[in-house]
């Protein structure tokens, strides 16, 4: 299963996919359209890239809307009950579109329809959805239209498939920034955690494939990449680990910068940090999620450090990395989680002062050990608590953000600001996006600014 490009099939399979769309005389402007609708991650973010490129390889061309298209695919996260709520509300609303269109495809791919229940229940219930994958098929795909297309019979598939699939064409959604998954699964079991069970064992790509896919998003115009993998830090590439692999892609021509995540704590090794300390092009920013400050959660999350030895790593990077920025994943309301081991983390914020960190209410995954265990936290305690800390965070994060005022920053300009639209956005190692005033010929570009003043969610600068 490691380069399904190659094999004849998909070739043979997309071939015949053109041919149905030419046969119904649906050819250059009057193409089917496709609409790749992305909940979750960055990975599902860069798993959409691969769907969109396979759409493209199967002669539909990219559409705005869901109402104008003729392959629909939704892209799915579990990692919390929200997501998967989100998710199944938005294909609810494809079922008009579907009776405006008898000839719309509905596919849903992607973590939710990885867990058999999920599938189970679009089957019965979404009667208008042609099609699931789970996200070691994405590769089927092109098989799962063809049949759609002649046979019309529904498909519901868990292929427990979890290889590595080389050659899968990108359309990729910004020009100036990148996804570059160098490692897929976990193997961590954290207990209150749904992705182990819906993306499978680690495994990493070689390094010579990402550092050919590496120079070939650099020449696509990518200025902004970011290394992806569910425990990206334990990526083993034929002996090669993820500060070596920085090392190599930060040595290729052109100018870009590089980020990576997600990293577990256990695995932040003394080389990543020391390559996040030398090396020019990684952006200074690590996120290193705790979940909790408390050593009793910590155990019975299994995430296999105490609050002690996460302190110990994060002084380390600071000391390597002075300026660095840190953020964190917390959950609050986790089992058993009480007052004392709640003020821990709480404790655990004020120790580290994150520049932000992203919060979560803890919400209880089918199949996890965690979903079992007793003394659930009642949900007013959970977000009352979550409050509580985001308070707290706050005030944290302006702390941090203050001490960019008056510096000179080299940015990534983005885009035009979705806020103002007569300024510009741009992206530096501080976590929040930058707006200044500026011509839209510099999206894209690298741009030097000053840091004049901050706010709850922005940077202001000018260009100098
Ligand atoms: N409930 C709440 N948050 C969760 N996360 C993972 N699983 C759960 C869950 N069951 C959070 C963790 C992880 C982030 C991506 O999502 O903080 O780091
Ligand atoms: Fe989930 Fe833990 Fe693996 Fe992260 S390290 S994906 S939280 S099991």
């Amino acid at each position: 299963m490691s380069n399904c490009m190659t094999e004849g099939g998909l070739d043979a399979t997309v071939s015949a996919i053109r041919k149905i769309h030419e046969k119904r005389g649906k050819t250059g402007s009057a193409a089917p359209g496709y609409y790749v609708q992305t909940f979750g991650c960055q990975q599902n973010e860069a798993d959409s890239e691969r769907l969109a490129g396979l759409c493209r390889m199967m002669g539909y061309r990219r559409v705005d809307t869901p109402d104008e298209a003729d392959l629909i695919l939704v892209n799915t996260c579990a990692v919390r009950e929200h997501a998967e709520k989100k998710a199944l509300s938005i294909i609810g609303t494809y079922k008009h579109i579907r009776e405006k269109n008898p000839d719309l495809l509905i596919g849903v791919g992607g973590c939710m329809v990885t867990q058999k229940h999920r599938a189970d229940k679009l089957k019965m219930s979404y009667p208008y959805v042609s099609f699931t994958f789970d996200t070691g098929a994405i590769h089927r795909l092109p098989s799962l239209v063809h049949n759609a297309l002649t046979s019309g019979a529904r498909q519901f598939v868990i292929s427990d498939e979890y290889g590595i699939t080389e050659g899968i064409p990108l359309d990729r959604t910004a020009k100036h920034m990148a996804w570059l998954s160098v490692m897929y699964g976990c193997n961590n079991f954290c207990s209150y955690c749904i992705v182990p069970y819906v993306r499978g064992r680690e495994r990493s790509r070689k390094p010579e494939d990402i550092l050919e896919e590496a120079r070939m998003l650099i020449a696509d115009g990518a200025k902004d990449i970011t290394l992806l993998g569910q425990n990206v830090n334990s990526y083993d590439g034929c002996g090669m680990d993820i500060a070596e692999l920085m090392h190599r892609i930060c040595a290729l021509d052109g100018d870009f910068q590089l980020r990576f995540m997600t990293s577990h704590p256990k695995d932040a090794s003394d080389r990543l940090i020391e390559a996040m300390a030398t090396e020019e092009k990684i952006v200074g920013h690590f996120h290193l999620p705790v979940q909790s400050g408390s050593d009793p959660i910590l155990k019975a999350m299994n995430r296999k450090y105490t609050a002690e030895q996460y302190l110990e790593k994060i002084e380390k990077l600071k000391k390597a990395v002075p300026d660095v920025s840190i953020t964190s994943d917390i959950i609050v309301g986790f089992p058993g989680e009480t007052e004392e081991d709640f003020e821990a983390t709480m404790d655990m914020l004020r120790a580290v002062r994150y520049d932000m960190i992203f919060s979560f209410i803890y919400s209880p995954r089918t199949g996890t050990p965690a979903a079992s265990m007793p003394n659930p936290v009642p949900h007013e305690v959970s977000t009352a608590r979550f409050e509580r800390m985001l308070a707290l965070q706050n005030g944290i994060s302006d702390e941090r953000l203050s001490r960019f005022v008056g510096r000179k920053m080299r940015v990534l300009v983005e885009g035009v600001s979705k806020t103002d639209s007569g300024m510009l956005t741009g992206r530096a190692a501080p976590i929040r996006p930058i707006h200044f005033a500026g011509d839209t010929s510099l999206i894209g570009e690298f741009a030097d600014v000053e840091i004049t003043g901050t706010s709850a969610f922005s940077i202001e600068a000018k260009l100098i």
